[in-house]
């Protein structure tokens, strides 16, 4: 049994549910309204300014049934209804997270473990079963990367995937970039070559929060791709020694690239990137293309160079890393704000041809919650 009352001479309401005690402000409410005057009906989007709601607006009445709280404002001495279940969803009145380094809930994190349950799929089936993209794009914002088998094996095939789920990010690189090795006997050395597990672009702001890597010809025996999971090496990071995340999130790190003419890509963003309330966001890791750190004061730079060498270790750790190969006509994504990649080293000879692009999270998660959305419909 729900009930509302009015306190604090009307700048508060207090709803008792059963699911505990919620305060709201009436100033939220007021402007939290869902009346056609408020929002639109056809988009949702609100059709008034703050400036609109009066600064001292208050409740002059309130009540609750079947579900529906109607709540009277002053001094407009306008009614506005409320489903009881929106409001309990969207109460603010409950204990928030302010640890540093926090994650989201729909985010897990993973170590090498995960290599017996990477989140894959057929590209024919995600292309054409909605319930196969909708879980496959769930895994890929869960884990920050996943997986496509039997796609085409043509040129640009890679932008069918990104077809799937969002846009391609056109950079400095081109729409997209060839990545093509040929591991002979006397280059070997050199292009066999295994690389630190990093994020691209860091030195963009923002950076490409998706990348895709596309394989096209693969005759060369090694140079396997492998992820690691940032978040959870951060977090490794922070349990080992709390001032060492402090310091790479506290700090900024400069980016910059300027390989290309006419190029010159800088930014200064932490390696560790947190939100104000402390969730870990972001996590920028690239030794290629960090500059000169000049933003720690020198009390601290030891302690940022002791902390920079060890995240640097957890990454390279095997026990963090996810391997797989890729074979023609399979791909896989990363979010670039969080999964690191590399290429392992070669150990014969042949040939390797992956076509790789940008695109956009918000895009994907877009994607995402429209499908969760419809199927939800469907569902009802
Ligand atoms: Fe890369």
């Amino acid at each position: 049994m729900s009930d509302v009352t009015i306190s604090e001479a009307g700048n508060i309401l207090v709803l008792a549910t059963d699911q505990g005690l919620f305060r709201f402000h009436a100033v939220w409410l007021r402007d939290n309204a869902w009346d056609e005057e408020t929002r639109s009906r056809t988009n949702g989007q609100r059709l008034i300014a703050l400036r609109d709601i009066d600064a001292n607006v208050t409740i002059s009445a309130a009540r609750i049934d079947d579900g529906t709280v109607s709540v009277t404002f002053a001094p407009e001495n306008k009614e506005i209804r409320y489903s009881l279940g929106w409001l309990i969803t969207n109460a603010y009145d409950r204990p928030q997270r302010t640890e540093k380094g926090w994650l989201a809930a729909n985010v897990e994190t993973w170590d090498a473990t995960l290599s017996d349950k990477i989140p894959s799929d057929d590209f024919g089936r995600v292309a054409t079963d909605q319930g196969a993209k909708h879980h496959w794009l769930s895994g890929v914002a869960r884990y920050g990367f996943g997986k496509l088998t039997n796609g085409p094996i043509e040129d640009q095939a890679l932008m069918r995937v990104v077809d799937l789920f969002g846009h391609v990010r056109e950079t400095n690189y081109g729409r997209h970039f060839e990545v093509r090795t040929e591991v002979n006997p006397t280059n070997l050395a050199y292009t066999g070559l295994g690389l630190q597990a990093h994020t691209d672009n860091p030195y963009r702001d923002p950076v490409p929060t998706v990348q895709v890597l596309y394989c096209l010809e693969s005759s060369a025996a090694g140079g396997e791709n492998m992820v690691v999971d940032g978040f959870w090496a951060a977090l490794r990071l922070k349990a080992e020694n709390p001032d060492w995340f402090g310091v790479l999130s506290r700090y900024c790190t400069r980016f910059e690239y300027a390989g290309d003419k006419g190029v010159v890509l800088r930014s200064r963003r932490p390696m560790l990137e947190l939100a104000p309330d402390g969730e870990l966001t972001a996590v920028r890791f690239n030794n290629r293309s960090a500059a000169a750190t000049t933003d720690v004061p020198f009390e601290d730079m030891a302690l940022y160079y002791e902390a920079y060498r060890r995240l640097g270790e957890i990454i390279d750790d095997p026990a963090m890393e996810v391997t797989f190969r890729l074979e023609p006509g399979e791909c896989f994504l990363v979010d670039n704000t969080r999964v690191l990649h590399a290429r392992k080293a070669y150990s014969g000879t042949g040939t390797r041809w992956l076509q790789g692009c940008y695109a956009d999270k918000d895009g994907l998660l877009s994607t995402l919650a429209s499908l969760q959305a419809t199927m939800h419909e469907a569902a009802e």
